[in-house]
This record gives C-alpha cells, structure tokens and sequence, in this order.
C-alpha cells in the first residue's frame, strides 16, 4: 500500500475528487495518509478533516523564500514516508531539494493542455483568462510528473473540453474541472500506485 501525501492551497475541489475515489474503492494499492496546505484557513483542510484524514498546515507566508518553505515540506514529507505527492491546486512552485528527492513521485494537475498557458504564473483562474484571451476553441487539463521546471514534467493524461463563446474563466474552469481534472487525478493517483506508470527516454507511458 502506498503512502499518499496530498499537497492543496485552496478550495480542494481536486482533493474532494480523490476523497471520494479512495471512499468508493477507486484508488487501489494506496491511501491518503496525509493533507499538507500552504495556507491555514481553506476549505482543503475541512473536506480532509470531515474525511478523518490528518491535516497539516505549513504556512508559505512564514517562510523567506522558496528553498527554507521546500526545506520545511521535505522534512514533513519524509516523516510520512511519502511513496507519491499529489499537487491538488498547491500554489507553491517547489525547490529542487524536494523536485530531486522525488523522481517521478510527485504528480499535479495543471488546468489546460501543456504545453499551452502553462509554465510560472499560470495558475489557477489566470490559466483560463490567458486561454480565452487567446481565443483557444479548446482547451484542457493536465496529469504530469513534476520536475525541476515549472509544468514540464512528462505528461501521464491529459483531456480536453470545447472552448464556448460566451465562456467566461469561471465557466470555463468549471467545465474542465467536472470534465476532466476530477476524472484524470484519481485515475492518475491509482495508475501510479499499481505500478502502471512506465518511465521512458522521460516520457510517461500508461501500462493498459
Ligand atoms: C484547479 O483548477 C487546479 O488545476 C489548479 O487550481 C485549481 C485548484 O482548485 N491548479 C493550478 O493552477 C496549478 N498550477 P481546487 O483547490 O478546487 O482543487
């Protein structure tokens, strides 16, 4: 069984999506053991605690910089014993000091098709504004691996959704998020811990 250790900064809708595929037997071979947020106070750290999972706040505020806040999550990381990290709407960009320890453990979900609208300052509802400022008839959401560049991880899934014209970020996100992220996370999560993930010239490739 492998130790997941689910990383937010937000709502959680994305956890709630894992939450619910762990309660109907979805994720096999592996259990949250632990929430980690970035920020104390959101939603996440609710939906993990009416799960009875353990919560864990490592403010980013409290820290000077990139390397001490990464420094910090290591440590917690590997009293867990951590086997995978999922990013679920964490808005922190790692240090390579956890990036290197964790080679093709760590997953996150980015809200459109990489290579497009992705990359430092792309998050969240600001991934979906650049989408529709670009006039983009589709877009997307991504499953990958984490690396020491920000979103160019090997890609493990990825779905798309069509682009309406009368979309808004908010609609938008929406639909990508009911449509593809809450389906891909889980599904991602449950192909890694089955050991279904194969790892070749860096790119990922789902054992069917
Ligand atoms: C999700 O759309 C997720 O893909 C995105 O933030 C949202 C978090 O929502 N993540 C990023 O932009 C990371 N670069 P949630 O807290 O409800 O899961």
């Amino acid at each position: 069984m492998k130790n997941i250790v689910v990383m937010v900064s937000g709502g959680g809708t994305n956890l709630q999506a894992l939450i619910d595929a762990q309660e109907r037997g979805d994720i096999k071979n592996g259990k949250i053991v632990e929430v980690i947020s970035s920020k104390p106070d959101v939603y996440a750290i609710e939906r993990a605690n009416k799960a009875g999972i353990d919560t864990f706040v490592i403010p980013r505020k409290n820290y000077p910089d990139r390397k001490s806040y990464s420094l910090a999550l290591l440590d917690e990381l590997s009293r867990l014993n951590a086997d995978l990290i999922v990013l679920a709407g964490f808005m922190v960009i790692l240090d390579e000091c956890v990036t290197r320890s964790y080679p093709y453990k760590i997953i996150n979900v980015h809200p459109a098709l990489i290579p497009s609208f992705c990359g430092e300052g792309f998050y969240g509802l600001k991934v979906h504004e650049a989408a529709l400022a670009y006039g983009v008839k589709v877009s997307g959401a991504t499953v990958h691996f984490v690396n020491e560049k920000a979103d160019a991880g090997a890609i493990i899934l990825q779905g798309a959704v069509a682009v309406e014209n009368d979309d808004t970020p908010e609609t938008l996100q929406r639909r990508i998020m009911e449509n593809v992220e809450w389906k891909l996370l889980p599904k991602a999560v449950s192909l890694f811990c089955e050991d279904r993930i194969t790892i070749r010239d860096g790119k990922a490739y789902v054992d069917v």
